[in-house]
């Protein structure tokens, strides 16, 4: 029995208007994005709200020109909220900056400046390397005013998680900083940039701002310091196309290399604007605080920005939430006065463990609204977040989403009512978003029961493609079930129309809301000198979602010993960085796979967890029973 939660009648008394939005969106598709395309400015209005004619890469607003930078900036310095504060910086250490508007305007423009003086232009890709500092944002502003396509990539990835980014994304140019700050310690951010360069092609430019001073090497006429190429003055943003690129984000999958995935300067702005301001209702006063990384599509959507599309003010908080003690998020909520706070499970599952006396020990009245997302949440923790912190009276708004989607996609909506709230269901599509549940086949499945979820129309913030490989876009998102965004997660639509999100359907990880490939991890391994094989999966953690377990053969001539193991953490620790460590690397005889070579890693999941069915043949569609028998011999013989 799932229990329904009866939310204010404050907030039902809209949820008519959530109907009658939502059905206008799919019935008068063009009347309704053409009004809530007015949410940014235009240079030259779009000719047309939707081309599919080449499906499914989908066109929105064909024809209109903007830029990001413009709307998050320029359309404010004419009017009052020039001198509004838009970020308030928090570093781990407490140190706190803010800069208003008009500072982040001029900051912006400064930079974009320099950069064009570096010979970075439109179309050029540049990766940001950076860890939580104010120049983060500023950098990707600077880009987007200039037309550059910007590629983030996070700063707890390693030298050569990188070094494929750079590559990949052909970036000519990367902005780093000397170091970053995680739990007192710094991250060489600059050597580490260094090392990816020796592994990739062609880097021209690095510029580098100075935060944690630890000592840098500075290469001549290739390195440059921030401070030394930003340059004050106004620099005209771009007039660019609804759909040229805006930025490349790297997000894993279940095979190959992690995918590019590429959101234009139309569709998306439109998308998580209108989205923000539906889900979570942020009004002109209130300061909004997405707890996330800039390294992460929540990031990239509600932290830079959609809160600058509406004025906002947001909270930006460098450190890690529980350092230096568990209390440090209570804190900060209490000290700025936050009132809408958007966070992970995996980030409320942990200060749930540290127990009530934290929370208590802070006033958190200011609160209004709580949000969370990246994973589903569990009811316990819903509960916790509902009634410790929230105080039975802030609606949960849990957002599914993912980066491809640039935006929420299914989410209670404040803006234009809630329903009563179910803990553990993000609920209701939001308007544009046409979601359906489909077995194996691409039929709807019944309420109640178990399927995949995919999207049934093209929205504004679906990815333009993957970069530079159109088929992997068809293959990946559109060939399951044709024409319909299919994204990879199972879910539940119940006998009330909730939605019920279930996790993956696939084998990405979900490490403490990162999402990371199995197969990015198996590739770190094997490129090891010592290892021949490598399979690996996620075990249930309760605070973490996943946690990375590996079963691996050694090449002939190595043996296996805990100083082995511990060095080969310690090696992909660099390579790939902290969060694709795994927790466990057993050595095994034979990785056990089926004929056609696919690596069978559910047998091996359901061996180590000790929860082999009784009927194995279901456990892996292409492996004969023999075939599984033998595997199970082989793990359960294991180290
Ligand atoms: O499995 C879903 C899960 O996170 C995946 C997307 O990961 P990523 O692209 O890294 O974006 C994370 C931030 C949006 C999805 O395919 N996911 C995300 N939000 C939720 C969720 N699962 C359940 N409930 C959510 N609210």
């Amino acid at each position: 029995m799932v229990e329904t939660l009866p939310m204010d009648e404050k907030y039902k008394v809209h949820m008519s208007k959530y109907f009658e939005e939502y059905n206008r969106s799919l019935t008068d598709m063009d009347g309704f994005w053409n009004e809530k395309a007015k949410i940014i400015d235009w240079f030259k209005p779009f000719d047309k709200v939707l081309d599919d004619s080449k499906k499914p890469f989908y066109k929105w607003f064909i024809n209109g020109k903007t830029n990001m930078s413009y709307n998050c900036l320029d359309r404010y310095i004419k009017t009052e909220k020039r001198n509004k504060v838009a970020f308030i910086w928090v570093s781990e250490k407490g140190d706190e900056k803010m800069v208003t508007y008009y500072g982040l305007y001029r900051r912006v423009n400064a930079f974009a400046r320099g950069l064009l003086n570096l010979g970075i232009k439109r179309g050029d890709k540049v990766t940001i390397y950076m860890p939580m500092i104010l120049e983060t944002p500023i950098a990707m502003l600077a880009c987007a005013r200039i037309g550059a396509v910007f590629n983030v990539v996070f700063s707890g990835f390693g030298e050569e998680a990188l070094a494929q980014r750079i590559n990949d994304s052909n970036s000519k140019t990367v902005i780093t900083a000397d170091g970053g700050y995680r739990k007192g310690k710094i991250i060489e951010l600059k050597n580490l940039v260094d090392k990816a360069i020796d592994l990739s092609r062609g880097v021209d430019n690095v510029i580098v701002v100075k935060n944690a001073n630890n000592k840098i090497n500075m290469e001549q006429d290739r390195d440059y310091y921030y401070d030394d190429i930003i340059e004050e003055g106004y620099v005209k943003p771009e007039e660019l196309d609804s759909n040229d690129p805006l930025f490349i984000l790297y997000t894993s999958g279940t095979t190959g290399k992690p995918k590019g995935i590429l959101h234009g300067n139309g569709g998306y702005p439109v998308w998580i604007a209108n989205t923000l301001k539906w889900a979570f209702d942020p009004k002109d006063e209130d300061r909004w605080w997405c707890a996330a990384d800039i390294g992460w599509i929540t990031g990239h959507s509600y932290i830079v920005f959609a809160p600058l599309l509406l004025g906002l003010t947001s909270i930006m908080y460098e450190g890690a939430i529980d350092h230096p003690k568990p209390d440090r998020m209570w804190d900060i909520i209490e000290k700025y006065g936050v009132n809408i706070l958007h966070t992970s499970p995996t980030a409320i599952r942990l200060l749930m463990k540290y127990g009530e006396k934290y929370p208590k020990g802070h006033d958190l009245s200011s609160l209004k609204t709580l949000g969370t997302v990246g994973e589903p949440i569990n009811p316990a923790a819903w509960h916790w977040y509902y009634e410790v912190i929230g105080k039975n009276k802030c609606p949960i708004i849990d957002t599914y989403w993912q980066t491809e989607t640039g935006g929420f996609t299914v989410s209670p909506s404040l803006n234009l009512g809630i329903p009563d709230l179910k803990p553990g269901s993000a609920t209701f599509p939001l308007p544009g978003i046409e979601p359906a549940v489909f077995d194996e086949n691409g039929n709807n499945v019944k309420p109640g029961e178990k399927g995949y979820i995919v999207i049934k129309r093209p929205w504004p913030g679906l990815m333009l493609t993957v970069n530079g490989d159109d088929k992997r876009y068809i293959e990946t998102y559109f060939s399951k079930f044709k024409n319909k965004y299919f994204m990879g997660d199972y879910a539940i639509k119940d006998n009330d129309g909730y939605y019920w999100l279930l996790g993956r359907a696939d084998e990405v990880l979900k490490v403490a809301g990162h999402r990371i490939g199995t197969m990015e991890v198996e590739d770190g391994l094997v490129s090891m000198k010592e290892i021949a094989e490598a399979a690996v999966f996620g075990k249930p953690d309760t605070i973490k979602g996943d946690t990375i377990i590996a079963f691996a053969t050694l090449k002939d001539g190595y043996d296996k010993s805990p100083e082995l193991i511990e060095d080969i953490k310690k090696r992909i620790k660099n390579n790939l960085g902290p969060i694709m460590v795994p927790e466990e690397i057993h050595i095994v005889s034979a990785v056990p796979k089926t004929r056609s070579g696919k690596i069978m890693r559910r047998v091996i999941k359901a061996v180590y967890l000790d929860q082999l069915p009784g009927d194995v043949s279901t456990l892996e569609n292409e492996a004969s029973v023999d075939e599984i028998r033998k595997a199970v011999e082989i793990i359960k013989g294991g180290d």
